[in-house]
């Protein structure tokens, strides 16, 4: 039987942790494709190895994967605005794109360069057989997204679902 070291060493997922670390050197399915069906459309919750994320299909298709805090004062990303090519915050309107970068700060001077300053933790993301695959490690260990023959048929001829299921 484990240990409860050895319990929760084995079980902790978070970053930082010796198995959230492990695991975030793979590309793993983040949600399906279905669920940000069209660019601009509302952005959903994503929860993964222990971090609470948000996604949104973006103007131009691809998919957003980024913290659900807001770096400014916390808000919900949740609740942003799909809009433009990035995800803008309701509370005070900090506008972020796909890698995380704050594009827009509407609250400080039009001569401001501290948007600059402020990136949020975003994932990398691609889609392959109606799903949306994230890779959470550093970038320069990341792999080539593995394409099983199910993710090469036609769209058609698939069927693709998620459920929950509580383990360890
Ligand atoms: S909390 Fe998001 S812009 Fe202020």
């Amino acid at each position: 039987m484990l240990t409860a070291h050895d319990n929760e060493f084995l079980c902790r997922v978070g970053p930082g942790t010796a198995m959230g670390n492990l695991l975030r050197r793979f590309w793993m399915p983040a949600l399906i494709s279905t669920e940000v069906p069209e660019p601009d459309c509302p952005p959903v919750r994503v929860r993964l190895l222990g971090e609470d994320l948000v996604a949104w299909r973006n103007t131009d298709g691809s998919v957003g994967l980024m913290q659900n805090a807001c770096p400014h004062r916390g808000a919900s990303l949740f609740f942003g605005r799909n809009e433009e090519n990035g995800l803008r915050c309701v509370y005070h309107g900090w506008k972020f794109d796909t890698e995380g970068q704050c594009v827009d700060m509407p609250n400080e001077p039009a001569e401001s360069n501290f948007k600059h300053k402020i990136k949020a933790a975003a994932y990398l993301t691609e889609e392959a057989g109606g799903v949306v695959w994230a890779y959470m490690g550093p970038v320069e260990t990341k792999p080539v997204l593995p394409r099983p023959e199910w993710t090469l048929v036609p769209d058609e001829q698939r069927v693709v679902s998620r459920y929950w299921q509580e383990n360890n």
